[in-house]
């Protein structure tokens, strides 16, 4: 079933770099501190990681196996696979959660560049924590300023995108990601020679068992598929790129470790330096964008240029997290556009930027101007938040779940996880167990829960 003249990605570690890229982003640097903070530390990560393990590893190796064996995007992929049946719906809904969830996260990580702007030009020096705030919510409901921004972003990955996969999205990817290590390592070496570190590492690692509770529980697991980029076909398809070579469970390891490692450091970085100045961890989303720069203003305040410095690199590692995520979001679309309407890559990757500037547009006004016009008494951009990760991402990781573990024939799924017959798979019998029942079943207990149906 190898089609010679799709694209491949070139090397094994271009094949694990660019999925990391795709997985670690905002949902690592912004979004995990925030719901480690607001669930209590060490509990939570402790539950995050079970939930890794158990749901997220098995769920990547069967998007990697169902996008590598079909050679297509998310939506061709289960037209393939399981021709004339709904399954399809399946792959059509990821394409549609990938364009929603680009249209928000790149406010988001337009901010990010604002932010690069702020700190490089030294505008956080001197300011009150009520300073962080009215100038975060100035500049957030500017109704120009975000959406310059936005558009710059939007290009930036549209520019990638163009390029291809193995010289846009791969070659990207190998520079990006080292650098994206080396700022984290940096940093969060400065965060833990504060005085006072320890009671920020302590947060991390003391689990206080006594504050979990089933929303502990779930919160995790949502999280888990959000930062590890699946339910919608976004790593699906950039299996269809891997070569028949790529071993699916190592890479799923790998990816999973590398963002989990990244999540951590993340919290290395941000709560010994929160904790060494005072600051509460619950911040929630404001987080990064308000409480930070004051953090690291206030603890570094003896050293000056380590302050600049340090709010520099923070936000330029931010941005450069979140580039190589929006990426993979549009690949989703872009990939689906030109593979199922026979566009070019360019035509079809120039639509998406197009209908993403709208979609950000309007996001991003919604903020601010538009505030008044809610549906369901959400603004657009937390009703975009909202019906993708809470809605269609669970919905799309328990689907996968059923098609791989109970549809497809365990002949293509004992191929694609063996490469053929030439790898051992020590793991396989535990892997269809957790795809058949234990994944099925806990996902359906999240959405069900987040909905609101059900009081745990
Ligand atoms: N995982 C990315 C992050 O942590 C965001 C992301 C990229 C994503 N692609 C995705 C989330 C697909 C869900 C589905 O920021």
């Amino acid at each position: 079933m190898t089609n010679n003249n799709r694209a491949n990605f070139g090397s094994k570690i271009g094949v694990i770099l660019a999925s990391a890229g795709s997985a670690v982003g905002l949902g690592n640097i912004w979004r995990f501190p925030y719901e480690t903070g607001n669930h209590g530390g060490a509990a939570f990560i402790l539950i995050y990681l079970a939930c890794v393990l158990v749901l997220g590893i098995p769920i990547m190796v069967s998007e990697f196996l169902i996008g590598r064996r079909s050679q297509a995007n998310t939506a061709g992929a289960y037209q393939k696979l399981a021709p004339r049946t709904h399954w399809r719906w399946v792959g059509r809904m990821g394409v549609l959660a990938g364009f929603l969830i680009l249209g928000y996260y790149s406010v988001v990580a337009g901010w990010t560049l604002e932010f690069i702007i702020e700190a490089a030009s030294g505008s956080f020096v001197g300011k009150t924590a009520a300073d962080y705030i009215s100038s975060f919510t100035t500049f957030s409901t500017n109704p120009w300023r975000p959406l310059v921004w936005l558009v710059l972003f939007l290009l930036s990955t549209h520019f990638i995108i163009a390029r291809g996969v193995e010289k846009g999205i791969e070659k990207s990817a190998k520079i990006m990601m080292p650098m994206l290590f080396i700022l984290l390592l940096i940093l969060a070496v400065c965060s833990l020679s504060l005085p006072g570190a320890g009671t920020g590492v302590e947060f991390l690692l003391k689990p206080e068992w006594e504050k979990v509770n089933a929303s502990v529980f779930l919160g995790a697991m949502g999280q888990a598929f959000f930062s590890l980029s699946l339910g919608m076909g976004c790593l699906c398809t950039y299996a269809s790129y891997f070569k028949p070579d790529t071993n699916l469970t190592k890479t799923a390891f790998s990816v999973s470790l590398i963002d989990t490692f990244v999540a951590i450091l993340a919290g290395l970085i941000i709560f010994p330096a929160a904790f060494s100045v005072g600051i509460q961890p619950d911040a929630g989303p404001s987080l990064i964008f308000i409480t930070l720069p004051n953090v690291f203003q206030q603890a570094f305040s003896g050293v000056p240029l380590l302050a600049y410095v340090s709010s520099v690199l923070f936000y330029v590692l931010l941005a450069v997290a979140a580039l190589t995520s929006t990426i993979s979001l549009h690949e989703v679309v872009t990939a689906y556009l030109h593979e199922e309407f026979q566009l070019s890559r360019k035509r079809a990757a120039s639509l998406v930027t197009g209908g993403c500037i709208f979609l950000g547009i309007l996001c991003s006004l919604s903020l601010g101007v538009g505030k008044e016009y809610t549906l369901f008494g959400l603004t657009l951009f937390d009703l975009f938040d909202f019906v993708t990760a809470k809605i269609m991402l669970p919905l799309g990781g328990l689907f996968i779940a059923l098609f791989t573990g109970w549809y497809l024939d365990k002949k293509i799924v004992r191929e694609e996880v063996s490469n053929k017959g030439t790898l051992k798979m020590p793991f396989y019998k535990l892997l269809i167990f957790i795809l058949k029942f234990i994944a099925p079943i806990a996902i359906a207990l999240i959405f069900i829960k987040e909905l609101g149906f059900l009081k745990l």
